[in-house]
């Protein structure tokens, strides 16, 4: 995962003329006003402020809690059983998912866990578009009618769905085609969202078109990170105009079933919206003119390309002559809605912590990431398994930027890394002071209706395996038991305060 050039003086020369040709980033349209000081000490649940009608939840990923033995068919259960080029697995001590937590077979024992632990009422799911359609073409009633019990139980228990349709697995038919390399593809998404649409919208109320397209496309595409499949690195930075369209369709393909799924029965009622992940970047320690442009460079490719179009329904990523992708979505400007709300109901936030980049000025320039530096602490900071602190200040600025889309926000994810079961104050900690974050943002004007934790039990965690464990609950993968930890605890004493009325704050007392 490191950027080197043996030409430092002409890089550093051309990248400080670029910045200033490519003129930054476009000024940024207003909001509720920031606070200055944020303080997060002795924190009490009952400190917090949250909306009425608030939803309180949890957020999963099929491939991730049903594994490769449930999903036979995903592009992520053969990327797990395959090897990168120079014969490293791609999975962290070459694990394999199996069943993970066989969420496909004991969902009814997970929703008793949501319900009778802790009262949520929202619950994040994606739907496995690989089981759905195996073959091209070929559904499975079968499958439809797994998710439509599923659904069923949901709502049973008081808890609202909330469907993924893409969270970065699908069929190995639809990948061998090209995926979203290929506008032309996006047809074959559209019609997979028609069709199980057609059986969950008359009960499903909140609908993600697609979980984190420049993750996705960050992991998958560039070349000084590319854990995802399909892996496309070709040198260095060579694989950026592809990632940039990649980016470019699943925009197209998130608007396309937007507006597939509005003109469809009940399309009127549901919410639909696309997931965002706010990963920001930051200079590590001396700032220096390269430092800020690089900073700018990803900044503006994993932020405000996404957060841009959502305002505006026009994608544009240009890099000079090399190459430019656009995209602009059907707009009715003739219309009294404007731009963001023709193309989502509401905007997904998912948010975990900050990027720290470095330079490092040896004989050849290196970029250098903070997940690259190890776990020594950052700044002074408290890290995280994932190697990022613990950074409560980062999803407070990133909900008030996302308010300038002018859209409802739900945290669709937000969780720690943590494998100390025994201890687990770090997930303690993170939690408090998220969740007050989220109340000061909410206190300021800003429109936030739900947070869902990342994630109601350990999982397999994509190219780390069950080494990363974000869960509430730990989970015996022999025994399928499942075990509260404390992280767990606080966040039921901060929902079940918040049902009890103890830190609710109507609407518009807070506004
Ligand atoms: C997000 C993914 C989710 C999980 C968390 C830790 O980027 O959407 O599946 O991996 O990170």
């Amino acid at each position: 995962m490191s950027y080197t050039c043996p030409y430092k003086k002409i890089l550093s020369l051309a990248f400080v003329a670029l910045s200033i040709s490519l003129g930054m980033v476009e000024a940024r349209s207003r909001g509720p006003k920031e606070r200055k000081h944020l303080n997060f000490s002795k924190l009490h649940v009952d400190q917090l402020c949250f909306p009425e009608n608030f939803y309180f939840g949890f957020a999963i990923a099929e491939q991730q809690n049903s594994g490769a033995e449930n999903l036979p068919d995903s592009q992520w259960s053969r990327w797990e059983k395959t090897n990168f080029p120079n014969g490293k697995p791609h999975i962290r001590d070459n694990q394999r998912s199996g069943k993970a937590c066989d969420h496909w077979n004991l969902y009814k024992k997970d929703i008793a866990l949501m319900k009778d632990d802790f009262q949520a009422n929202a619950f994040r799911f994606s739907l496995a578009w690989d089981r759905i359609e195996p073959q091209e073409g070929q559904f499975s009633e079968e499958a439809l009618q797994h998710y439509s019990d599923e659904v069923d139980a949901l709502l049973d228990a008081g808890i609202a769905p909330m469907i993924t349709l893409h969270h970065f697995a699908h069929p190995i038919w639809f990948e061998d085609k090209g995926s979203f390399e290929k506008e032309e593809n996006i047809v074959y998404f559209v019609r997979f969202a028609k069709k199980v649409f057609e059986k969950l919208g008359d009960r499903v109320p909140f609908w993600c078109t697609i979980n984190e397209p420049t993750i996705f496309v960050f992991q998958g595409y560039l070349a000084f990170n590319c854990v995802f499949p399909p892996g496309k690195a070709d040198g260095i930075f060579g694989s950026f105009p592809l990632a940039t369209k990649v980016l470019r369709n699943l925009l197209q393909a998130h608007t396309e079933v937007y507006q597939a799924l509005k003109a469809m029965p009940h399309g009127n009622t549901a919410q639909i919206g696309l997931v965002h992940q706010y990963l920001s970047f930051h200079p590590w320690g001396v700032i220096t003119p390269i430092e800020s442009f690089m900073q700018w460079c990803l900044n503006e490719f994993m932020i405000d390309s996404v957060i841009n179009f959502l305002k505006t329904g026009t994608f544009r990523y240009k890099w000079r002559c090399f190459f430019e992708e656009t995209y602009h979505a059907p707009i009715d400007k003739a219309s009294s809605k404007p731009a963001a709300q023709q193309i989502s109901d509401f905007v997904g936030l998912n948010y975990y912590s900050r990027v720290l980049i470095e330079l490092k000025y040896t004989h050849l320039i290196t970029l250098r990431f903070s997940t690259m530096l190890g776990s020594s602490p950052n700044h002074g900071e408290t890290m995280t398994d994932m190697e990022y602190a613990i950074y409560p200040e980062g999803i407070y600025k990133a909900l008030h930027h996302m308010s300038t889309i002018g859209l409802p926000i739900y945290i669709t994810e937000n969780g720690i890394a943590d494998h100390n079961n025994a201890h687990d104050e770090r997930r303690v900690r993170w939690i408090k002071e998220y969740l007050k974050a989220v109340s000061l943002a909410f206190e300021d004007g800003v429109d936030v209706r739900g947070f869902f934790y990342w994630t109601l039990m350990d999982n397999f965690e994509w190219d780390r395996g069950f080494h990363s464990t974000f869960g509430l609950y730990s989970n015996d993968l022999a025994t399928q038991t499942r075990t509260l930890k404390e992280g767990g605890k606080i966040y039921r004493d901060i929902i079940q305060a918040y049902r009890a009325g103890g830190h609710r704050l109507a609407t518009a007392d807070a506004h």
